[in-house]
């Protein structure tokens, strides 16, 4: 459903199956790839919110070097593990693009993590969308305007949700205001262990 110009919302999109088998795969992928807490340019200050990444390239961003695409785990110094098929299916069916997703940012929210507004702006390929997959809690996000100080409103983002953000939607501000309280019986893994929502971001970076 097109929420907005761009802006498609896709409600439990993947169902309950779906869900747990993309975690497992979500589980291989951190098991080889794993989580790391980036910081932010010049200050240097931790991101709450802990990431990976699959595919060709992954989005990481620290004091030195700031937000970039590099095709190394920062940590390990490995390649990142390939994107998994069933998120390469959700491109295929969600994107409306020619060519596959370079990258997959994973996002890990412990219950206290949150998001800034920002825009997805480091992508060279600014035609293809931004596809968002989410797992575990449900978390208010946040979508704002094309400017910092635009307007904005929140919604909920459940597990199995696919949001995209394409055309004159591509760089809209967009965060996330705090995860939610959890009232569906919780998707069973160690990495929900303490409660916690994993979102899957697929890009093409240029
Ligand atoms: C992101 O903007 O990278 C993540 C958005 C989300 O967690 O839903
Ligand atoms: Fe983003």
């Amino acid at each position: 459903m097109e929420i907005e110009p761009g802006v498609h919302l896709c409600r439990s999109y993947l169902d309950e199956a779906a869900q747990i088998a993309l975690l497992r795969e979500i589980e291989a992928v951190i098991a080889r790839a794993p989580l790391f807490t980036p910081t932010m340019p010049r200050s240097g200050k931790p991101f709450s919110v802990r990431m990976t990444n699959c595919g060709p390239l992954g989005w990481v961003s620290d004091k030195a070097g700031g937000y970039r695409y590099q095709p190394l785990h920062p940590q390990t110094r490995e390649p990142w593990p390939p994107i998994p098929p069933p998120l390469l299916e959700a491109w295929s069916a969600l994107a409306a693009y020619p060519l596959p997703p370079q990258a997959c940012l994973v996002n890990f929210y412990d219950p206290a993590a949150r998001m800034g507004l920002h825009q997805d702006r480091d992508e060279a390929d600014l035609c293809a969308p931004i596809l968002s997959i989410s797992l575990g809690a449900d978390c208010r996000f946040r979508l704002g305007g094309s400017r910092r100080g635009d307007p904005s409103r929140a919604f909920a983002l459940a597990s199995g949700d696919a949001l995209t953000l394409g055309g004159g939607a591509r760089l809209r501000f967009h965060g996330v205001d705090r995860i939610l309280p959890e009232i569906a019986p919780r998707l069973a893994s160690p990495l929900f262990a303490d409660g916690g929502r994993i979102n899957l971001t697929l890009r093409r970076v240029g």
